[in-house]
């Protein structure tokens, strides 16, 4: 399917490892130009190499720490600079800490807070001048399933993660007609950050190995497996593009149809 954004840039914050870095694949697939931010030196460079193989567009790989404002700016100030134009933006994190209530602490809640909350606020302020600029263009804000269903030892995913689906159902009013905004709600991928979710359940005695807590991930799953992150980042894609155009301030479970809920 032609998604129609051939030749549009797009950022994706936290791109350089397992949904961001997929989503970061399918917009430079369909022609995007892409720039992608995350920590780590040696994780960039192997991201980068990747989106670039991905399509035929420019790929601009920076360190970038979505905790920090300067960083933040920066990272969207550098991707505009280089590309001329901003038409999408992406934001994924990492993961806050697993854990239970009792295992929390405010520093804990407030870490949480920045690194979901705060990076997506200070992204799309920074971003929306440029993202208007050009005619308009979309937001799409990484997730978790977590934010329908609570999902045991997640306490600071349950929580502070509805921060963002409040902030994004309040982007697709106060920046629509140019701005459309939704979001997408992962259910288990098998990304770096499943791997260490199960190890750590693993390690508390959850699981007796790697693969009998991979197979719990996947069991109440209809379609019994956990995703593909190329999936999600199809998903992405999409909502980014024209194909999506009369969708806004909706959240798209991605998640093998897991969660109950309606
Ligand atoms: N995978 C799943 O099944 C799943 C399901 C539901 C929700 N989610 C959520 O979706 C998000 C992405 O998950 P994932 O599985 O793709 O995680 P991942 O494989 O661990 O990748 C996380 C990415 O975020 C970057 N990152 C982390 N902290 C950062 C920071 N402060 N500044 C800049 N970049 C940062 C990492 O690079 P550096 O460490 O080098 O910075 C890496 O590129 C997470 O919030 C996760 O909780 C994932």
């Amino acid at each position: 399917m032609d998604l129609g954004i051939d030749g549009n840039a797009a950022i994706v914050t936290a791109g350089t490892a397992g949904l961001g870095l997929a989503s970061a694949e399918a917009l430079a697939e369909a022609g995007c130009d892409v720039a992608i931010c995350g920590r780590d030196e040696d994780r960039l460079s192997r991201a980068e190499s990747r989106v670039d193989e991905a399509g035929p567009g420019d790929v601009l790989a920076l360190r970038a720490d979505i905790t920090e404002k300067d960083d933040v700016e920066s990272f969207v100030g550098s991707a505009v600079d280089e590309f001329g134009r901003l038409d999408h933006v992406v934001t994924s994190a990492g993961g806050p800490p697993s854990g239970s209530f009792l295992d929390t602490d405010d520093e804990d809640w407030y870490d949480a807070y920045d690194l979901l909350v705060m990076s997506v606020v200070r992204t799309v302020r920074t971003a929306h001048p440029p993202l208007v600029e050009d005619g308009g263009g979309t937001i799409v804000n990484i997730t978790s399933r977590s934010v329908q269903e609570v999902i045991d030892d997640l306490v600071l995913s349950n929580s502070v993660r509805r921060g963002v689906i409040g902030l994004m159902k309040s982007l697709s009013h106060d920046l629509a007609p140019e701005v459309r905004a939704n979001a997408v709600l992962p259910g288990a991928h098998e990304t770096s950050r499943i791997e260490e979710l199960v190890e750590d359940a693993v390690e508390r005695g959850d699981y007796e190995d790697y693969e009998a807590g991979l197979a719990d991930w996947s069991e109440g799953v209809p379609l019994e497996r956990v995703g593909d992150p190329r999936e999600l980042g199809e998903t992405v894609a999409w909502l980014s593009s024209d194909r999506s155009s009369y969708v806004n301030g909706a959240a798209v479970p991605v998640d093998g149809g897991s969660t109950r809920s309606v």
